[in-house]
């Protein structure tokens, strides 16, 4: 990590000093605006209380969902402070503008060791837009800035980048800094074997990411809908599973190229449609059915991936190896899961990215059984597949 962290600030940086952070609080909201999971939340919580130790003034601020068109109570991020103030222990101010008198005279209004929270940073047009002025709004808020919203880095917006480069220090937070400890020490040093999963519904997002491991992996094993592409490119029958026809070349191409490096599932769970308890069965990859569609990977197949991961040092994981909402489709994700947490007792490096993967292995209880599971979906695909993150390059250099 050659950016400058949260830990490395002086006590004189901190103490009585505002702190704008930006955190990542997306996080589902079910009826009546609960927050129905908090994970994201706890994972902030080491940075704001390391800064509130340190006598800092917090401000922070996240965006919620995709609102359009301005401010929307569904995305207010009123309910995300009243779940923060019940983690943290202590009160949380909210102030129902991102911006502006309101919440420039809040953020003074704060005594060492004191937290606000702005209202959701969507709600401004220029967010998105990474905007200057509004940057320029934002920096109002804070005397340096934190940023721990790894979820969001591949975002270059106003308050992931724009305020990044008016604020100084400009530092990394605990969360986003362990979040690229794992994701890059397992790219740039894997202990061997190194074994990545790749799942998913479709190729066509995951094409860079393939691209990307390929060179580095001793094994690439691939789930979900998207072997069918594949499948379609080596001439099988694919029955009515999800095939990009226009990414079948590229499919084809990618297997003559990568050898024995990119492992496809040689059986495949198929049934007539997704339906809770459907007349699942398992065949071999060459015999799906031309009226069903293969929606796990099969038995065989995920018995061998748990093989596979193991007898690795290092497995990094993103995507479902088939569709794990619905049972019996949940097997082979389940299987690689526990996999995974068997590897890491073993002293194997674990790493889910965010997103689909993580939240099955939330669901399946393992969690805390893998070395790391990233909080960024979209942040942690575009981190393996070598992009920079635009709210990570704007931090400090160490
Ligand atoms: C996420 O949930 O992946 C992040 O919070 C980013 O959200 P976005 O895809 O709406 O930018």
């Amino acid at each position: 990590m050659n950016k400058r962290t949260v830990a490395s600030l002086a006590p004189a940086e901190m103490k009585g000093r505002r702190a704008l952070v930006r955190v990542d609080f997306n996080v589902p909201l079910g009826e009546g605006g609960t927050v129905t999971d908090d994970t994201r939340i706890r994972a902030a919580l080491p940075t704001l209380q390391l800064l509130l130790q340190g006598g800092a003034r917090v401000v922070l601020c996240s965006h919620l969902g995709r609102p359009k068109g301005g401010p929307d109570p569904k995305y207010s991020l009123a309910p995300v402070a009243k779940r923060l103030q019940e983690l943290l222990g202590r009160p949380v101010a909210f102030c129902p503008t991102v911006v502006g008198a309101e919440a420039e005279a809040a953020s003074r209004a704060l005594k060492d060791g004191e937290v606000l929270l702005v209202e959701n940073t969507r709600f401004e047009k220029g967010e998105e837009k990474n905007d200057a002025a509004l940057a320029e709004a934002m920096a109002k808020l804070g005397d340096f800035y934190v940023n721990d919203a790894f979820g969001s880095a591949h975002r270059a917006h106003a308050s992931t980048e724009a305020v990044a480069r008016l604020l100084r220090p400009a530092v990394a937070g605990l969360l986003m800094e362990k979040e690229l400890e794992y994701l890059g020490g397992a790219l740039d040093h894997p202990k061997r074997p190194f074994v990545a999963i790749l799942g998913g519904a479709k190729i066509s997002g995951k094409i860079d990411v393939i691209e990307a491991l390929l060179p580095k992996v001793d094994a690439l094993l691939v789930g979900g809908a998207m072997a069918c592409t594949f499948y379609k490119a080596m001439g099988f029958e694919t029955g009515s599973s999800l095939v990009e026809p226009d990414r079948v070349e590229m499919a084809a191409a990618l297997v003559e190229r990568a050898g024995t490096v990119l492992i496809l599932p040689h059986d495949a769970t198929v049934a007539p449609a997704i339906a809770e308890g459907a007349k699942a069965h398992a065949v071999k990859r060459d015999a799906i059915p031309a009226t069903e569609a293969m929606l796990d990977i099969g038995p065989d197949t995920a018995a061998s991936y748990a093989r596979a991961i193991l007898s690795a040092k290092t497995v990094v994981w993103n995507g479902p190896m088939g569709a794990f909402e619905t049972p019996p489709f949940d097997n082979g994700t389940n299987v690689v899961a526990r996999a995974m947490a068997d590897a890491t007792a073993k002293g194997c490096i674990t790493v889910v990215g965010g997103g689909d993967s993580a939240a099955a292995v939330e669901g399946a209880g393992l969690a805390a059984q893998m070395s790391h599971v990233s909080t960024g979906g979209g942040a942690s695909l575009e981190f393996l597949e070598g992009k920079v993150l635009p709210g990570v390059a704007a931090l400090d250099d160490k």
